[in-house]
């Protein structure tokens, strides 16, 4: 029985500072499933796909070549698809859009269910997403699903994005990201909502700090 700790929830909620800080911590693998999202899509427009060609993007998504390995200097997430770096480039606001709506189609989910699964293995995993503890990791022992208000999600994001030096706005962030979870609550196959057995956490007043702490208490019972 491998050690494996779910996290779920919408954008900006802290899901992937939180899992990345636990996977560390506990010497866990880590699985960003929505970077794998995310690079499916980058993919898609470099392949000159439809973002609606189901077909094809499963097609695609059963044989992408992608890599997750670790910056061995910086010790930084490093993702390559085909060979090429593209740590960066999936994190842009137009890439994120166009995965949350791929992540809707039902094939495309479908053919990427045995490539998260198999991230499962010793000494454990922490897994990040909308789905890990409903869908791809059902009998989890550990399920946490994160969450905040939607003002200070945008808030959250609009500081990653300018430290990341893209020029946006936060008012539009807010419009975008009420718009992705509606897409990502409301699509017909995995929607965005919590396990029946997960704990949720609330962090729109709380510190990343103060949510680590809860998660770590959790982990050690
Ligand atoms: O950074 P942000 O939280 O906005 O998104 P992400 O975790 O990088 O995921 C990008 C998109 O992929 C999300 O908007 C979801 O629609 C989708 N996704 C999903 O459907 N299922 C997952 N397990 C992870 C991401």
């Amino acid at each position: 029985n491998i050690p494996l700790i779910t996290i779920d929830g919408p954008s900006g909620s802290g899901k992937g500072t939180i899992a990345t800080l636990i996977a560390n911590h506990l010497g866990y693998h880590l699985l960003d499933s929505g970077a794998i999202y995310r690079v499916l899509a980058l993919a898609a427009k470099k392949h000159a796909l439809s973002m609606d060609d189901t077909l094809a993007l499963a097609d695609l998504a059963k044989k992408l070549d992608v890599v997750f390995s670790v910056d061995a200097l910086k010790n930084n997430q490093l993702i390559l698809l085909e060979g090429e770096d593209v740590t960066q480039t999936i994190r842009t606001e137009q890439v994120g859009a166009n995965a949350s709506k791929i992540a809707a189609q039902p094939m495309v989910r479908e053919a990427l269910l045995a490539r998260q699964r198999a991230f499962l293995t010793l000494p454990g995993l922490v897994a990040d997403g909308r789905d890990m503890g409903t869908v791809v990791f059902p009998n989890a022992q550990l399920k946490f699903f994160l969450t905040a208000s939607a003002e200070e999600r945008a808030k959250r994001r609009y500081m990653q994005l300018k430290a990341a030096g893209e020029n946006v706005k936060l008012e539009s962030l807010i419009d975008e990201i009420k718009a992705r979870d509606e897409r990502d609550t409301n699509r017909a196959i995995a929607p965005l909502k919590p396990a029946a057995d997960a704990i949720i956490l609330d962090s729109t007043a709380t510190s990343i700090e103060q949510v680590l702490d809860s998660v770590l208490k959790e982990v050690a019972k």
